[in-house]
């Protein structure tokens, strides 16, 4: 049977940790040829030497999403391996946790540059190139927190939430190009930052079933959740699909808003 991302061709940025990896491996397993791009470089190799044990095809990638002359020259590797870029998945983001008061200028940029920047620096040289194969699918990973606010996530929720206006304007003015433009948006999942951020503390396991509690599904996303949202953003299922953001939050910011 024929993959439904069979001959396609696929860049994950923070592919080499959390969510990123594994969408990388699920986008690889539906045959995609995966670039698994990542700050982290001996990450990045580990990702792609995982998935090419598992039978399917990936490259490491290292670059720094905030860096423009990296992510252009990314994206020329990717089109000169493979021929075309037909799927974009800005994964690479950072958190900084502090309230407005206490976010220092540096934490503030260093935010946005990766979770924003980043994100319009791939586009602005992915869609081009995704142009150039008659179309694509970019998706961008946002969060819950780019829909409702949190005490002490300042700069990240007004990294999200800007995301989300990002990703509407350029599937505005990509749609003639046939380039879609999608956010999914995660709440707090069992793979990635927030489970870091729960271990580093003195009870992870409460503070996983306190956030799991005020879910109304009543428990935290799996990779799964995000992995499967992100393979039909990326597949030709979700044809008509573009500007838009499919939360991922067992309901939370439907009962928040
Ligand atoms: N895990 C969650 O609970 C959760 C919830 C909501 C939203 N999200 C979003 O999902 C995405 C993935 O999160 P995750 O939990 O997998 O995070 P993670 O920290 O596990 O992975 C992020 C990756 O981004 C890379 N990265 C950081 N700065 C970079 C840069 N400048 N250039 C290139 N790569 C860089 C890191 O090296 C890392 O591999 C993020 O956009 C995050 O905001 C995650």
């Amino acid at each position: 049977m024929t993959r439904p991302l069979e001959g396609r061709s696929a860049i994950v940025t923070g592919g080499a940790s959390g969510l990123g990896e594994c969408i990388a491996h699920r986008l690889a397993s539906e045959g995609a040829v995966v670039a698994v791009a990542d700050v982290d470089e001996p990450g990045a190799q580990l990702v792609a030497a995982s998935i090419v044990k598992a039978g399917d095809d990936a490259e490491p990638m290292m670059v720094d999403v905030t860096q423009e002359g990296e992510v252009a020259a990314m994206v020329d590797a990717v089109v000169e391996r493979t021929g075309s870029l037909d799927i974009l998945v800005c994964s690479a983001a950072v958190e900084v946790r502090a309230s407005l008061e206490d976010t220092s200028d540096g934490d503030w940029q260093r935010v946005l540059d990766v979770n924003l920047k980043g994100p319009f620096l791939c586009l602005k040289h992915g869609i081009p190139a995704m142009v150039r194969a008659g179309g694509g699918s970019a998706i961008l990973l946002g969060s819950v927190l780019g829909a409702i606010g949190s005490p002490g996530y300042a700069a990240y929720c007004a990294s999200k939430g800007a995301l989300v206006n990002l990703a509407k304007q350029a599937a505005i003015e990509h749609a003639p190009d046939h380039v879609r433009v999608n956010v999914v948006s995660p709440s707090a999942s069992e793979t990635g930052l927030f489970i870091r951020v729960a271990e580093s503390t003195d009870d992870p396991e409460g503070i996983k079933a306190m956030v799991a509690e005020r879910t109304p599904m009543g428990r935290l996303a799996t990779a799964q959740d995000v992995h499967n949202a992100v393979l039909f953003l990326a597949s030709d299922e979700s044809a008509y699909v573009s500007g838009a953001v499919l939360p991922l939050d067992g309901g939370m910011a439907a009962r928040r808003v």
